[in-house]
Protein backbone atom coordinates (compact mmCIF):
# COMPACT_ATOMS: atom_id res chain seq x y z
CA UNK A 1 0.00 0.00 0.00
CA UNK A 2 1.30 3.48 -0.67
CA UNK A 3 2.10 5.46 2.31
CA UNK A 4 0.34 8.46 2.35
CA UNK A 5 2.01 12.30 3.10
CA UNK A 6 0.62 14.55 5.22
CA UNK A 7 -0.57 17.31 3.02
CA UNK A 8 0.12 21.25 3.45
CA UNK A 9 -3.19 23.09 3.37
CA UNK A 10 -4.77 26.21 4.53
CA UNK A 11 -7.95 24.51 6.51
CA UNK A 12 -9.57 26.61 8.08
CA UNK A 13 -10.63 24.17 10.60
CA UNK A 14 -7.35 23.10 11.99
CA UNK A 15 -5.06 26.11 11.86
CA UNK A 16 -4.08 26.71 15.44
CA UNK A 17 -4.63 23.78 16.72
CA UNK A 18 -2.74 21.25 14.62
CA UNK A 19 0.32 21.43 13.14
CA UNK A 20 -0.37 20.43 9.67
CA UNK A 21 -3.05 19.60 7.09
CA UNK A 22 -4.64 16.16 6.83
CA UNK A 23 -3.27 12.83 5.33
CA UNK A 24 -4.85 12.54 1.97
CA UNK A 25 -6.64 9.77 2.40
CA UNK A 26 -7.98 11.42 5.38
CA UNK A 27 -9.53 14.35 3.46
CA UNK A 28 -10.79 12.27 0.78
CA UNK A 29 -12.52 10.16 3.27
CA UNK A 30 -14.09 12.98 5.28
CA UNK A 31 -15.09 15.38 2.56
CA UNK A 32 -18.52 16.28 1.93
CA UNK A 33 -17.94 19.21 -1.02
CA UNK A 34 -18.34 16.97 -3.80
CA UNK A 35 -22.04 16.37 -2.37
CA UNK A 36 -23.10 19.00 -0.15
CA UNK A 37 -21.73 22.21 -2.59
CA UNK A 38 -25.70 21.81 -3.65
CA UNK A 39 -26.23 23.72 -0.15
CA UNK A 40 -24.36 26.83 -1.64
CA UNK A 41 -27.49 29.18 -2.21
CA UNK A 42 -28.78 28.26 1.55
CA UNK A 43 -25.46 28.67 3.28
CA UNK A 44 -25.03 32.37 1.57
CA UNK A 45 -28.75 33.18 2.62
CA UNK A 46 -28.02 32.08 6.34
CA UNK A 47 -24.45 34.03 6.14
CA UNK A 48 -26.16 37.12 4.93
CA UNK A 49 -28.64 36.75 7.65
CA UNK A 50 -26.36 36.33 10.21
CA UNK A 51 -23.67 39.36 8.95
CA UNK A 52 -26.43 41.77 9.16
CA UNK A 53 -27.71 39.99 12.66
CA UNK A 54 -24.41 40.56 13.70
CA UNK A 55 -24.15 44.54 12.64
CA UNK A 56 -27.18 45.04 14.52
CA UNK A 57 -24.81 44.06 18.01
CA UNK A 58 -21.85 46.14 17.39
CA UNK A 59 -19.63 42.79 16.47
CA UNK A 60 -19.84 43.88 12.42
CA UNK A 61 -19.53 47.94 11.40
CA UNK A 62 -21.74 48.47 8.35
CA UNK A 63 -19.08 48.98 5.81
CA UNK A 64 -17.95 45.16 7.08
CA UNK A 65 -21.41 44.04 6.61
CA UNK A 66 -21.86 45.35 3.46
CA UNK A 67 -18.37 43.94 2.43
CA UNK A 68 -19.47 40.48 3.47
CA UNK A 69 -22.83 40.71 1.45
CA UNK A 70 -21.45 41.98 -1.27
CA UNK A 71 -18.60 39.19 -1.52
CA UNK A 72 -21.44 36.98 -0.68
CA UNK A 73 -23.23 37.95 -3.76
CA UNK A 74 -20.45 38.00 -5.66
CA UNK A 75 -19.66 34.52 -5.01
CA UNK A 76 -22.99 33.01 -5.59
CA UNK A 77 -23.37 35.04 -8.95
CA UNK A 78 -20.10 32.57 -9.66
CA UNK A 79 -20.82 29.19 -7.84
CA UNK A 80 -24.20 29.66 -10.35
CA UNK A 81 -22.32 30.29 -13.44
CA UNK A 82 -19.92 27.29 -12.84
CA UNK A 83 -16.80 29.37 -12.18
CA UNK A 84 -15.98 28.72 -8.68
CA UNK A 85 -13.83 26.24 -7.88
CA UNK A 86 -14.67 24.10 -5.00
CA UNK A 87 -11.76 22.45 -3.03
CA UNK A 88 -11.85 19.22 -1.59
CA UNK A 89 -9.17 20.11 1.33
CA UNK A 90 -11.43 22.68 2.38
CA UNK A 91 -13.90 20.06 3.36
CA UNK A 92 -17.38 20.97 2.87
CA UNK A 93 -19.48 23.85 1.59
CA UNK A 94 -19.60 25.78 4.41
CA UNK A 95 -15.74 26.19 4.61
CA UNK A 96 -15.19 26.82 1.07
CA UNK A 97 -17.54 29.46 0.76
CA UNK A 98 -16.02 31.19 4.08
CA UNK A 99 -12.42 30.48 3.39
CA UNK A 100 -12.93 32.14 -0.25
CA UNK A 101 -14.92 35.02 1.19
CA UNK A 102 -12.35 35.36 3.73
CA UNK A 103 -9.07 35.62 0.94
CA UNK A 104 -11.08 38.52 -0.63
CA UNK A 105 -12.89 40.01 2.65
CA UNK A 106 -10.93 40.13 5.12
CA UNK A 107 -13.74 41.20 7.24
CA UNK A 108 -15.18 38.10 6.82
CA UNK A 109 -12.76 36.84 9.45
CA UNK A 110 -15.79 38.07 11.46
CA UNK A 111 -18.13 36.16 10.04
CA UNK A 112 -18.25 32.69 11.93
CA UNK A 113 -18.96 34.53 15.39
CA UNK A 114 -20.90 32.70 17.31
CA UNK A 115 -21.56 30.61 14.48
CA UNK A 116 -20.54 26.60 14.24
CA UNK A 117 -20.84 24.58 11.25
CA UNK A 118 -23.29 22.23 13.37
CA UNK A 119 -25.90 25.30 13.50
CA UNK A 120 -24.44 26.12 10.08
CA UNK A 121 -25.71 22.76 8.62
CA UNK A 122 -28.83 22.49 10.68
CA UNK A 123 -29.82 25.71 9.00
CA UNK A 124 -28.62 25.12 5.58
CA UNK A 125 -30.56 21.58 5.37
CA UNK A 126 -33.82 23.41 6.45
CA UNK A 127 -33.85 25.92 4.21
CA UNK A 128 -32.83 23.12 1.02
CA UNK A 129 -35.52 21.22 1.84
CA UNK A 130 -38.14 24.27 2.17
CA UNK A 131 -37.47 25.19 -1.37
CA UNK A 132 -37.36 21.11 -2.37
CA UNK A 133 -40.84 20.29 -0.37
CA UNK A 134 -42.59 23.20 -1.74
CA UNK A 135 -41.78 22.07 -5.03
CA UNK A 136 -42.29 18.50 -4.42
CA UNK A 137 -45.52 19.65 -3.65
CA UNK A 138 -45.72 21.57 -7.15
CA UNK A 139 -45.45 18.05 -8.59
CA UNK A 140 -47.76 16.38 -6.79
CA UNK A 141 -49.97 18.09 -8.05
CA UNK A 142 -49.47 18.44 -11.70
CA UNK A 143 -49.46 14.66 -11.15
CA UNK A 144 -52.77 14.90 -9.94
CA UNK A 145 -54.18 17.25 -13.20
CA UNK A 146 -53.11 14.51 -15.09
CA UNK A 147 -54.87 11.53 -13.35
CA UNK A 148 -57.79 13.74 -12.98
CA UNK A 149 -57.10 14.82 -17.29
CA UNK A 150 -56.78 10.65 -18.10
CA UNK A 151 -60.09 10.17 -16.25
CA UNK A 152 -61.57 12.86 -17.87
CA UNK A 153 -60.88 12.11 -21.55
CA UNK A 154 -62.52 9.03 -20.65
CA UNK A 155 -65.33 9.41 -18.90
CA UNK A 156 -67.49 6.35 -19.63
CA UNK A 157 -64.55 3.52 -19.65
CA UNK A 158 -65.55 0.86 -17.55
CA UNK A 159 -63.16 -1.99 -16.34
CA UNK A 160 -62.81 -4.95 -13.91
CA UNK A 161 -61.83 -3.32 -10.31
CA UNK A 162 -60.20 -6.19 -8.92
CA UNK A 163 -59.41 -7.43 -5.29
CA UNK A 164 -56.65 -10.30 -5.31
CA UNK A 165 -55.87 -9.13 -8.86
CA UNK A 166 -59.40 -11.04 -9.47
CA UNK A 167 -61.82 -9.39 -11.12
CA UNK A 168 -64.48 -8.03 -8.58
CA UNK A 169 -66.68 -5.36 -9.46
CA UNK A 170 -66.76 -3.11 -12.51
CA UNK A 171 -65.65 0.87 -11.95
CA UNK A 172 -64.80 3.44 -14.06
CA UNK A 173 -61.26 3.78 -15.16
CA UNK A 174 -61.49 7.50 -13.55
CA UNK A 175 -62.65 6.04 -10.33
CA UNK A 176 -59.85 4.21 -9.95
CA UNK A 177 -57.29 7.11 -11.51
CA UNK A 178 -59.24 9.48 -8.79
CA UNK A 179 -58.19 6.53 -5.86
CA UNK A 180 -54.73 7.99 -6.83
CA UNK A 181 -55.06 11.27 -6.78
CA UNK A 182 -56.50 10.83 -3.23
CA UNK A 183 -53.50 9.00 -2.18
CA UNK A 184 -51.21 11.91 -3.84
CA UNK A 185 -53.64 14.59 -1.92
CA UNK A 186 -52.37 12.57 1.56
CA UNK A 187 -48.88 13.01 0.46
CA UNK A 188 -49.43 16.93 -0.18
CA UNK A 189 -50.43 17.09 3.41
CA UNK A 190 -48.17 15.41 4.70
CA UNK A 191 -45.15 17.09 3.12
CA UNK A 192 -47.40 20.25 4.27
CA UNK A 193 -46.53 19.14 7.77
CA UNK A 194 -42.78 18.17 7.68
CA UNK A 195 -42.55 22.21 5.99
CA UNK A 196 -44.48 22.84 8.96
CA UNK A 197 -42.49 21.13 11.67
CA UNK A 198 -39.17 21.93 9.76
CA UNK A 199 -39.29 25.84 9.26
CA UNK A 200 -37.68 26.88 12.64
CA UNK A 201 -34.33 28.68 12.52
CA UNK A 202 -31.57 26.56 14.50
CA UNK A 203 -28.95 28.93 13.67
CA UNK A 204 -27.92 30.35 17.07
CA UNK A 205 -27.38 26.91 18.85
CA UNK A 206 -23.57 27.13 17.56
CA UNK A 207 -21.67 24.03 18.37
CA UNK A 208 -24.52 23.02 21.34
CA UNK A 209 -23.90 25.61 23.65
CA UNK A 210 -25.34 28.81 22.25
CA UNK A 211 -23.15 31.47 22.35
CA UNK A 212 -22.01 34.28 25.67
CA UNK A 213 -22.67 36.82 22.37
CA UNK A 214 -25.68 38.81 22.56
CA UNK A 215 -27.36 37.59 19.18
CA UNK A 216 -30.46 38.29 17.97
CA UNK A 217 -31.63 34.76 16.81
CA UNK A 218 -35.20 36.14 16.24
CA UNK A 219 -33.92 38.66 13.91
CA UNK A 220 -32.09 35.71 11.85
CA UNK A 221 -35.17 33.83 11.84
CA UNK A 222 -37.08 37.00 10.65
CA UNK A 223 -34.86 37.56 7.49
CA UNK A 224 -34.93 34.02 6.44
CA UNK A 225 -38.66 33.47 6.57
CA UNK A 226 -38.61 31.27 9.75
CA UNK A 227 -41.86 32.83 11.05
CA UNK A 228 -45.41 31.67 11.77
CA UNK A 229 -49.03 33.20 10.47
CA UNK A 230 -48.56 36.15 12.74
CA UNK A 231 -44.80 36.39 11.58
CA UNK A 232 -43.25 36.04 14.61
CA UNK A 233 -39.99 34.44 15.04
CA UNK A 234 -40.12 30.49 15.18
CA UNK A 235 -36.89 29.35 16.71
CA UNK A 236 -35.29 26.18 17.92
CA UNK A 237 -36.04 26.20 22.08
CA UNK A 238 -33.01 23.95 22.56
CA UNK A 239 -29.15 24.32 21.38
CA UNK A 240 -28.31 20.83 21.85
CA UNK A 241 -31.55 19.74 20.33
CA UNK A 242 -30.62 22.41 17.50
CA UNK A 243 -27.81 20.77 16.31
CA UNK A 244 -28.67 16.90 16.87
CA UNK A 245 -32.07 17.02 15.62
CA UNK A 246 -32.38 15.33 11.87
CA UNK A 247 -36.50 14.57 12.70
CA UNK A 248 -36.82 16.92 9.33
CA UNK A 249 -34.97 14.81 7.39
CA UNK A 250 -36.37 11.27 7.81
CA UNK A 251 -39.90 12.64 8.40
CA UNK A 252 -39.27 14.32 4.69
CA UNK A 253 -37.50 11.02 3.87
CA UNK A 254 -40.48 9.43 5.07
CA UNK A 255 -43.12 11.58 3.41
CA UNK A 256 -40.72 11.21 0.01
CA UNK A 257 -41.04 6.99 0.35
CA UNK A 258 -45.00 6.94 0.74
CA UNK A 259 -45.25 9.09 -2.18
CA UNK A 260 -42.96 6.32 -3.73
CA UNK A 261 -44.83 3.82 -2.87
CA UNK A 262 -47.94 5.43 -3.74
CA UNK A 263 -46.10 6.03 -7.82
CA UNK A 264 -45.00 2.41 -7.16
CA UNK A 265 -48.22 0.87 -6.97
CA UNK A 266 -49.70 3.37 -9.95
CA UNK A 267 -46.99 2.28 -12.07
CA UNK A 268 -47.68 -1.24 -11.34
CA UNK A 269 -51.27 -1.03 -12.68
CA UNK A 270 -49.63 1.04 -15.59
CA UNK A 271 -47.64 -1.78 -16.65
CA UNK A 272 -50.74 -4.54 -16.56
CA UNK A 273 -52.58 -2.37 -18.41
CA UNK A 274 -50.39 -1.93 -20.91
CA UNK A 275 -49.80 -5.85 -21.25
CA UNK A 276 -51.60 -7.79 -23.92
CA UNK A 277 -52.62 -9.91 -21.16
CA UNK A 278 -55.29 -6.94 -20.09
CA UNK A 279 -54.48 -4.18 -22.84
CA UNK A 280 -56.21 -1.23 -21.45
CA UNK A 281 -54.43 1.44 -22.40
CA UNK A 282 -52.18 2.61 -25.21
CA UNK A 283 -48.53 5.00 -24.14
CA UNK A 284 -47.49 7.47 -26.97
CA UNK A 285 -44.41 5.91 -28.22
CA UNK A 286 -42.52 8.74 -27.15
CA UNK A 287 -43.05 7.42 -23.33
CA UNK A 288 -41.91 4.10 -24.35
CA UNK A 289 -38.81 1.98 -25.26
CA UNK A 290 -38.22 -0.52 -28.22
CA UNK A 291 -36.11 -3.55 -27.07
CA UNK A 292 -33.05 -4.36 -28.62
CA UNK A 293 -33.51 -7.84 -29.99
CA UNK A 294 -37.24 -8.13 -30.13
CA UNK A 295 -38.36 -5.82 -32.96
CA UNK A 296 -42.28 -6.06 -31.79
CA UNK A 297 -41.39 -5.04 -28.40
CA UNK A 298 -42.93 -1.31 -26.49
CA UNK A 299 -42.13 -1.16 -23.03
CA UNK A 300 -43.47 0.67 -20.20
CA UNK A 301 -39.54 1.74 -19.21
CA UNK A 302 -41.00 5.08 -17.40
CA UNK A 303 -43.47 3.17 -15.24
CA UNK A 304 -40.67 0.56 -14.36
CA UNK A 305 -38.06 2.05 -13.63
CA UNK A 306 -40.67 4.21 -11.35
CA UNK A 307 -41.21 1.07 -9.46
CA UNK A 308 -37.27 0.24 -9.64
CA UNK A 309 -36.65 4.07 -7.83
CA UNK A 310 -39.24 3.47 -4.95
CA UNK A 311 -36.49 0.72 -3.68
CA UNK A 312 -34.05 2.95 -2.95
CA UNK A 313 -36.13 6.26 -1.77
CA UNK A 314 -37.42 3.19 0.78
CA UNK A 315 -33.88 2.39 1.38
CA UNK A 316 -32.58 6.30 1.80
CA UNK A 317 -35.42 6.09 4.77
CA UNK A 318 -33.78 3.36 6.32
CA UNK A 319 -30.24 4.22 6.33
CA UNK A 320 -31.19 8.07 7.93
CA UNK A 321 -33.06 5.64 10.53
CA UNK A 322 -29.96 3.27 11.23
CA UNK A 323 -27.90 6.42 10.78
CA UNK A 324 -29.33 8.24 13.35
CA UNK A 325 -30.39 5.27 15.86
CA UNK A 326 -27.00 4.99 17.98
CA UNK A 327 -25.99 8.96 18.33
CA UNK A 328 -25.04 10.11 21.21
CA UNK A 329 -26.15 13.81 21.59
CA UNK A 330 -25.30 16.11 19.96
CA UNK A 331 -23.76 16.78 16.72
CA UNK A 332 -21.56 13.78 15.39
CA UNK A 333 -19.86 13.44 12.17
CA UNK A 334 -22.09 10.75 11.03
CA UNK A 335 -24.76 13.09 10.55
CA UNK A 336 -22.48 14.11 7.24
CA UNK A 337 -23.79 11.25 6.04
CA UNK A 338 -27.54 12.38 5.95
CA UNK A 339 -27.47 14.17 2.88
CA UNK A 340 -26.43 12.13 -0.03
CA UNK A 341 -29.46 10.11 1.09
CA UNK A 342 -31.68 13.07 0.95
CA UNK A 343 -30.74 14.47 -2.01
CA UNK A 344 -31.17 11.32 -3.59
CA UNK A 345 -34.51 10.81 -2.22
CA UNK A 346 -35.60 14.24 -2.95
CA UNK A 347 -34.40 14.10 -6.71
CA UNK A 348 -35.70 10.98 -7.00
CA UNK A 349 -39.29 11.29 -5.85
CA UNK A 350 -39.07 14.39 -8.39
CA UNK A 351 -38.19 13.07 -10.97
CA UNK A 352 -41.04 10.02 -11.17
CA UNK A 353 -43.41 12.52 -10.30
CA UNK A 354 -42.66 14.38 -13.51
CA UNK A 355 -42.26 11.56 -15.44
CA UNK A 356 -45.14 9.98 -14.20
CA UNK A 357 -47.49 12.56 -15.08
CA UNK A 358 -45.91 13.48 -18.51
CA UNK A 359 -46.67 9.32 -19.41
CA UNK A 360 -49.94 9.95 -17.86
CA UNK A 361 -50.77 12.94 -19.99
CA UNK A 362 -49.90 10.90 -22.75
CA UNK A 363 -51.78 7.70 -22.10
CA UNK A 364 -55.29 6.84 -23.92
CA UNK A 365 -57.53 4.31 -22.58
CA UNK A 366 -59.04 1.70 -25.22
CA UNK A 367 -62.30 1.95 -23.88
CA UNK A 368 -63.90 -1.05 -25.75
CA UNK A 369 -60.89 -3.57 -24.21
CA UNK A 370 -61.90 -2.01 -21.09
CA UNK A 371 -66.21 -2.71 -21.45
CA UNK A 372 -65.43 -6.00 -23.00
CA UNK A 373 -63.25 -6.99 -19.63
CA UNK A 374 -65.73 -5.10 -17.49
CA UNK A 375 -68.79 -6.44 -19.24
CA UNK A 376 -68.15 -10.15 -17.73
CA UNK A 377 -71.35 -11.21 -15.85
CA UNK A 378 -69.84 -12.63 -13.02
CA UNK A 379 -68.30 -9.00 -12.24
CA UNK A 380 -72.27 -8.73 -10.89
CA UNK A 381 -73.02 -11.34 -8.75
CA UNK A 382 -72.93 -9.01 -5.70
CA UNK A 383 -75.77 -6.97 -7.41
CA UNK A 384 -77.35 -10.52 -7.26
CA UNK A 385 -76.97 -10.86 -4.07
CA UNK A 386 -78.37 -7.27 -3.40
CA UNK A 387 -81.37 -8.18 -5.39
CA UNK A 388 -82.04 -10.71 -3.43
CA UNK A 389 -81.59 -9.02 -0.02
CA UNK A 390 -84.07 -5.91 -1.04
CA UNK A 391 -86.60 -9.05 -1.53
CA UNK A 392 -85.81 -9.74 2.26
CA UNK A 393 -83.21 -12.43 1.88
CA UNK A 394 -80.46 -12.13 5.15
CA UNK A 395 -77.51 -10.74 2.93
CA UNK A 396 -75.36 -14.50 4.14
CA UNK A 397 -77.98 -16.41 2.98
CA UNK A 398 -78.53 -14.18 -0.29
CA UNK A 399 -74.60 -14.74 -0.80
CA UNK A 400 -75.17 -18.13 -0.06
CA UNK A 401 -77.70 -18.70 -3.19
CA UNK A 402 -75.57 -16.50 -5.62
CA UNK A 403 -72.89 -18.57 -4.87
CA UNK A 404 -74.97 -21.47 -6.11
CA UNK A 405 -75.99 -19.79 -9.14
CA UNK A 406 -72.47 -18.85 -9.85
CA UNK A 407 -71.50 -22.52 -9.18
CA UNK A 408 -73.76 -24.18 -11.37
CA UNK A 409 -73.11 -21.70 -14.24
CA UNK A 410 -69.70 -22.86 -14.28
CA UNK A 411 -70.61 -26.19 -14.67
CA UNK A 412 -73.58 -25.60 -17.16
CA UNK A 413 -70.52 -23.69 -18.92
CA UNK A 414 -72.24 -20.69 -19.35
CA UNK A 415 -72.13 -17.20 -18.51
CA UNK A 416 -74.48 -15.90 -15.72
CA UNK A 417 -76.47 -14.00 -17.43
CA UNK A 418 -77.35 -16.66 -19.78
CA UNK A 419 -78.89 -19.31 -16.84
CA UNK A 420 -82.64 -18.78 -17.17
CA UNK A 421 -85.46 -18.10 -14.30
CA UNK A 422 -86.30 -21.00 -13.74
CA UNK A 423 -83.11 -22.40 -13.24
CA UNK A 424 -82.63 -19.46 -10.95
CA UNK A 425 -85.39 -19.64 -9.11
CA UNK A 426 -84.73 -23.80 -8.56
CA UNK A 427 -82.21 -22.20 -6.88
CA UNK A 428 -83.59 -19.53 -5.01
CA UNK A 429 -87.32 -18.87 -5.34
CA UNK A 430 -87.05 -14.93 -4.32
CA UNK A 431 -85.66 -14.55 -7.84
CA UNK A 432 -88.14 -12.47 -10.19
CA UNK A 433 -88.32 -12.14 -13.71
CA UNK A 434 -86.39 -8.41 -13.48
CA UNK A 435 -83.71 -10.14 -12.40
CA UNK A 436 -82.21 -10.54 -15.72
CA UNK A 437 -82.23 -6.94 -16.06
CA UNK A 438 -79.03 -6.76 -13.48
CA UNK A 439 -76.84 -7.77 -15.79
CA UNK A 440 -76.99 -4.53 -17.95
CA UNK A 441 -73.42 -3.07 -17.35
CA UNK A 442 -74.67 0.60 -18.06
CA UNK A 443 -77.50 0.16 -15.37
CA UNK A 444 -75.36 -1.36 -12.59
CA UNK A 445 -72.86 1.26 -12.88
CA UNK A 446 -76.06 3.91 -11.89
CA UNK A 447 -76.94 1.69 -8.92
CA UNK A 448 -73.72 2.75 -7.75
CA UNK A 449 -74.24 6.46 -6.90
CA UNK A 450 -73.26 6.40 -3.08
CA UNK A 451 -70.67 9.47 -1.77
CA UNK A 452 -67.42 7.59 -2.58
CA UNK A 453 -68.62 4.87 -4.96
CA UNK A 454 -68.54 4.35 -8.57
CA UNK A 455 -71.61 6.16 -10.06
CA UNK A 456 -71.27 8.06 -13.42
CA UNK A 457 -73.40 10.85 -11.12
CA UNK A 458 -70.68 10.70 -8.57
CA UNK A 459 -67.59 10.14 -10.19
CA UNK A 460 -68.61 12.81 -12.55
CA UNK A 461 -69.04 15.11 -9.92
CA UNK A 462 -65.60 13.85 -8.23
CA UNK A 463 -63.89 14.96 -11.65
CA UNK A 464 -65.57 18.52 -11.49
CA UNK A 465 -64.86 18.49 -7.85
CA UNK A 466 -60.89 18.11 -8.57
CA UNK A 467 -60.77 19.64 -11.28
CA UNK A 468 -61.67 22.85 -9.86
CA UNK A 469 -59.49 21.78 -6.83
CA UNK A 470 -56.65 21.83 -9.21
CA UNK A 471 -57.44 24.43 -10.96
CA UNK A 472 -54.23 26.75 -11.55
CA UNK A 473 -56.35 29.73 -10.12
CA UNK A 474 -57.95 27.73 -7.29
CA UNK A 475 -53.81 26.82 -6.43
CA UNK A 476 -53.31 30.62 -6.54
CA UNK A 477 -55.59 31.07 -3.97
CA UNK A 478 -55.54 28.03 -1.43
CA UNK A 479 -51.72 29.09 -1.03
CA UNK A 480 -49.03 26.93 -1.03
CA UNK A 481 -50.01 23.96 1.40
N1 LIG B 1 -20.04 18.73 6.58
C1 LIG B 1 -20.58 18.65 7.91
C2 LIG B 1 -21.90 17.88 7.90
O1 LIG B 1 -22.48 17.79 6.90
C3 LIG B 1 -20.81 20.00 8.45
C4 LIG B 1 -20.73 20.06 9.94
C5 LIG B 1 -19.37 19.73 10.40
N2 LIG B 1 -19.18 19.98 11.77
C6 LIG B 1 -18.10 19.60 12.40
N3 LIG B 1 -18.02 19.88 13.65
N4 LIG B 1 -17.16 18.91 11.83
O2 LIG B 1 -22.34 17.39 8.91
Amino acid sequence: MKKTKSKKSAVVSRSGRFSGGPAADVAAFSESISFDWRLWKQDILGSKAHATMLETIGVLTRKERDEIHAGLDSLGVEIESGRFRWKPELEDVHMNIEAELTRRVPAAAKLHTARSRNDQVALDVRLWLRDELFELQDELRTLQRALVGLGARHPKAVIPGYTHLQRAQPVFFAHHCLAYVEMFDRDHGRLGDALQRLNVCPLGSGAIAGSTLPLDRELVAKLLGFVDEQGRARITRNSMDGVSDRDFVIESAAAASLIAVHLSRLAEDVILWATSEFNFIRIADAYTTGSSLMPQKKNPDIAELTRGKSGRVIGNLVSLLVLLKGLPMTYNRDMQEDKERLFDSVDTVRSSVRLMAAMLDHTSVKEDVCRSAAGDPQLLATDLADYLVLRGLPFRKAHHAVGAVVGFAEKAGRPLDRITLAELQGIEPLFGPDVLGLFDLDRAMSRRELPGAPGPKAVAAELRRWSRLLSTDAQAASGPN
